[in-house]
């Protein structure tokens, strides 16, 4: 019976649609509305059935054309919620579906093949699901198809394309499509456009320049591959091309910039290779170049001041050399430049100050030198600059007030001297301000203050001096490494600097240098100290004497000691390894007090606390104070152990530069290496910042990828000269990214080496107590103390993991989770999706080179020590990684 009814009203309906029967169309439209679940705006209140009321009129979002029939049902951003009724496709003169911006699951009825007059279909933003239907392509009048921001997946059907003669647009953005583009898409004569951006769509793109009209191309986001600019300059109509975020290779044909209509042109994030080549024509309208995070080589091509409609310069991250391109200053219209992380150098050329639309110059990690031009300041509309990572010097242009808009200025890591302008406290929009490591002198302005958007604040490593003003978004470490700077939130009280005259005040800090002696709070006075030091490094008199030793009488040196009970004195023996450290007693003694200061801690390590310590002339080393002389029995064993290491000689260790021993207190003392260890670098401390203005550029952009692949073959170089040069070997088995040092080039220094008897005595609970190294100990070494180079090796796999994935060895990212590093490497790679854990802030590499060096990471953290290789193995192993990548 049912279906008998539904037969006769199907008959019916399509019989009686040549006679204006609008009661029909109701009655569908009013289905419509029935598989509607929520309408949160009300929108289809007027949808009701009463039936002396025009439909054509009342229904919001529902139009007729002349005859009275509905020819467009367009409601967009209502939030709709429900499935599509495959009624509506009783509506036999329906041009225009438009239902973007609302929430229908679900997929597109198959009876929709019905809607043959159908002209244009948006249904982008909704929740609509599933394989793109295939009767699409059967739809002959369709002009605009809008299926993006769904949930679609599978592959695009060819069948999509079979009869699209006519269609104008397509766009699929923003879904899961897989697979690759259907050739068939060359049928469409009149596509003016397609949006493919934002899948997962792998393969070569098709030969699209075959389509005669083809103005707009995105496919940005998708895993496309191939040699595009065989193909794409033979489009010769092109105005918006966007492959970016792909995988396509080959070298990039700047000769598509002079088609006439290009406006935009966008193919950053690839693996396009050489030479960048000059420009010899642009387009008049050309707005947008972005051929940022390439591979891309030569110099910035200067015909680029050509492009004389240019907004946006973005070619940061790739490998180009030469200079700012002259004749920049001509480029009017020029609002954003990026060049960063490039090989560029010369001077910041001063026509920037003729660019009045410009907002970001962004020229970090590049070798400029010279000056910040003063005409900077003409740019009124700046508001981010960040010319950090150079070797700029000077001092701050004093006219950066009248950039009222700025709110990143980011000068960090230059060599930028004088005092900090007072009137940076003017700027009051600036968000981040970051002068830290310069050569900056003077008090800190109190105007600093009144910066109340700040979120991020640096001015350490300079040589400020002072009370430190109270300062928005600044904790001690905006301050650190400024030895005259005093005050809250550094915990040198002022007080005690600015007593004296300003002369023994100087006098009195360079001279504080030192190494003394305090170990607990036991201050006391009157006690001699017979310091016997042992220049031996010093050749300077009688000729290969064995050890020279120039003792000093101190009688009227007080010191504190911790044998202060009995008021006896303490012998200390110092042995200096190095000539270039200060010989003098006195700059080793002088200050009787400040010594081993908190402020100076630079490291907590697992024999025991290092501090840095400053000499006059600039020098630092570093002292590392032992809290155990672990399985070490009398200063003869002390001293001929340390003496051993004294002699080693590595590129990428952390040279041994001397000791002292007294009865109370040895100190080892070593180089000094300035940018901190591997570990702080991988793991800064988050900043709280907004997320408007700031680009990622402004995370640790320092450790790139070249960067971590130097520290990682630095360290194993480190390790296999240990391993097989030091007769006999040396095991380092402390092997940890707090234990890699980086210096000034970001070069591996490792350090703590050698100090396996000074390891408090190994057995299993003291290996929990002290070995503070969770993650990196061989299962060997933790289960059986089976102490071998291969204990080595394995630590060394866990830091490469960390270097790759930029994770701790061991996280615990909620409360009742515990994330292995090795394990969860190691099932990632298993299940084939290696590139899930790669560290997101690495840009512009290699992929296949990060794979490599994480299975590398895995091999080395073999269960099986007899499998894991050696580290000379190691050495040979990343040098082929390397060569491989520049071949
Ligand atoms: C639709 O809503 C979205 C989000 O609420 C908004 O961004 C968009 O501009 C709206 N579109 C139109 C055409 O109003
Ligand atoms: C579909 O609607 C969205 C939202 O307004 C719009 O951006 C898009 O251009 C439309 N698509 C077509 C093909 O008209
Ligand atoms: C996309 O599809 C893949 C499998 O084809 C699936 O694993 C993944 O969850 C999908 N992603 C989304 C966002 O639907
Ligand atoms: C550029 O655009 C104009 C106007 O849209 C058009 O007439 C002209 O044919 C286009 N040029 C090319 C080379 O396609
Ligand atoms: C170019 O595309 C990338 C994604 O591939 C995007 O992040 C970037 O903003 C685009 N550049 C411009 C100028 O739109
Ligand atoms: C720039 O790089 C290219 C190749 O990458 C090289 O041939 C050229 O000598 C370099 N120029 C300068 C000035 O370093
Ligand atoms: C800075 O602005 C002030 C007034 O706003 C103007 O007098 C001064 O000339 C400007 N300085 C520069 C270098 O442009
Ligand atoms: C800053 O450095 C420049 C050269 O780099 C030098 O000429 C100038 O005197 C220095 N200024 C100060 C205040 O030290
Ligand atoms: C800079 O700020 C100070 C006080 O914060 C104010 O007195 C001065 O007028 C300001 N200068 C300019 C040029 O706005």
């Amino acid at each position: 019976m049912r279906r008998v009814s539904h037969f006769l009203i199907w008959v019916i309906f399509t019989l009686s649609s040549s006679f204006s029967d609008s009661i029909t169309e109701r009655e569908i439209l009013l289905k419509f509305k029935d598989n509607i679940i929520e309408d949160p705006y009300n929108t289809l209140v007027s949808w009701v059935s009463i039936e002396d009321e025009d439909l054509c009129n009342s229904f919001n979002g529902v139009f007729c054309n002349p005859e009275g029939f509905v020819d467009k049902i367009v409601l967009w951003n209502t939030s709709l919620a429900g499935t599509l009724t495959p009624a509506l496709s009783g509506l036999t003169s329906l041009r225009v579906l438009t239902l973007f911006g609302n929430r229908f699951t679900g997929n597109l009825p198959l009876d929709y093949l019905k809607l043959q007059t159908l002209w244009k279909i948006n249904v982008s933003s909704n929740a609509l699901s599933g394989l793109i239907p295939e009767f699409i392509g059967d739809l002959p009048n369709l002009r605009f198809l809008d299926l993006s921001k769904n949930g679609f997946f599978g592959e695009i059907p060819s069948s999509l394309f079979k009869f699209c003669f006519k269609t104008k647009f397509v766009s699929l953005s923003h879904n899961n499509l897989s697979g690759s583009i259907p050739k068939s898409i060359v049928n469409c004569n009149d596509l003016i456009g397609f949006d493919f951006s934002y899948n997962v769509i792998t393969g070569l793109l098709p030969r699209i320049c075959d389509i005669p009209v083809l103005e707009f191309v995105s496919v940005r986001r998708n895993v496309l591959s191939g040699d595009v600019f065989e193909e794409i300059p033979k489009c010769k109509g092109l105005s918006h091309i966007d492959i970016g975020s792909n995988a396509f290779d080959g070298v990039v044909s700047l000769e598509v910039l002079g088609f006439k209509n290009m406006t935009y042109f966008n193919v950053s994030r690839n693996k396009f290779i050489g030479e960048i080549g000059e420009i010899v024509d642009c387009s008049e309208s050309l707005e947008f170049l972005d051929a940022s995070s390439n591979v891309l080589s030569g110099n910035v091509p200067n015909g680029i001041t050509g492009c004389k409609s240019l907004k946006l310069l973005d070619l940061e991250s790739n490998r180009l050399n030469g200079s700012v391109p002259v004749g920049i200053g001509t480029m009017e219209k020029l609002s954003v430049i990026r060049l960063g992380d490039n090989f560029i150098d010369g001077m910041l050329p001063q026509e920037l100050g003729n660019l009045e639309y410009l907002q970001v110059l962004n020229l970090h990690n590049l070798n400029l030198i010279g000056e910040i031009p003063e005409d900077i300041s003409n740019c009124r509309l700046l508001l981010e600059l960040d010319v950090s990572g150079n070797a700029l010097e000077g001092e701050i242009p004093k006219n950066l007030l009248n950039l009222t808009n700025l709110e990143i200025l980011d000068l960090h890591r230059n060599r930028i001297n004088g005092s900090i302008p007072p009137n940076l406290g003017n700027l009051s929009r600036i968000q981040f301000l970051d002068l830290s490591e310069n050569l900056l002198s003077g008090p800190i302005p109190f105007s600093l203050g009144n910066l109340n958007r700040l979120t991020r604040f640096n001015v350490s490593y300079n040589n400020l001096s002072g009370v430190i003003p109270k300062i928005q978004a600044s904790g001690a470490s905006s301050f650190s490494n400024n030895p005259f700077l005093c005050g809250d939130p550094l915990e040198t009280p002022c007080n005690a600097l600015r007593t004296g005259s300003r002369s023994r005040k100087t006098k009195a800090l360079s001279t504080s240098v030192i190494i003394v002696i305090v170990a607990a709070a036991v201050i006391l006075v009157g006690i001699c100290l017979v310091l016997v030091l042992n220049l031996r490094a010093r050749k300077r008199r009688k000729k290969r004497s064995e050890e020279e030793i120039v003792t000093f009488d101190t009688t009227t040196t007080t010191m504190a000691s911790t044998e202060s009970g009995n008021g006896g004195v303490t012998f200390g023996k110092l042995v200096l390894f190095s000539k270039s450290l200060p010989s003098k007693y006195e700059d080793w003694e002088a200050g009787t007090k400040a010594l081993l200061d908190k402020d100076n801690i630079i490291g907590i390590g697992s024999v025991g606390t290092v501090y840095r310590a400053y000499f006059e002339g600039g020098v630092s080393i570093a002292v590392k104070k032992l809290e155990t002389l672990g399985r070490i029995e009398s200063q003869e064993e002390f001293e001929q152990e340390i003496g051993r290491l004294g002699g080693l000689s590595h590129p990428n260790l952390a040279s041994f530069q001397g000791y002292y021993f007294s009865s109370t207190m040895q100190l080892i003392l070593s180089e000094f290496v300035p940018n901190g260890s591997l570990y702080g670098n991988l793991h800064p401390r988050i900043f709280p910042r907004t997320s408007s203005s700031s680009s990622s550029s402004h995370g640790n952009t320092e450790l790139n990828w070249h960067r971590r692949f130097q520290i990682a073959l630095g360290t194993a170089k480190a390790l296999s000269f240990l391993h097989n040069d030091c007769k006999p070997a040396i095991l380092h088995l402390n092997v940890k990214s707090t234990n890699i040092l980086l210096d000034e080039r970001y070069e591996a220094k490792l350090s703590d080496y050698g100090l396996e008897k000074f390891l408090p005595v190994l057995n299993s609970f003291g290996l929990t107590k002290f070995h503070n190294a969770v993650g990196y100990i061989a299962p060997e070494l933790a289960q059986s103390l089976r102490v071998s180079d291969k204990c080595d090796v394995y630590s060394y796999g866990v830091v490469l993991l960390e270097l790759v994935t930029g994770r701790k060895p061991v996280e615990s990212p909620s409360a009742n989770e515990v994330l292995i590093l090795r394990d969860h490497v190691r099932d990632l790679l298993e299940t084939g999706s290696a590139s899930d854990c790669f560290d997101r802030r690495l840009r512009g590499f290699e992929e296949n080179e990060l794979i490599q060096v994480m299975k590398l990471g895995l091999f080395c953290t073999t269960e099986n020590p007899l499998k894991r290789p050696s580290m000379a193995e190691v050495v040979q192993i990343l040098e082929l990684i390397r060569n491989g990548m520049d071949s």
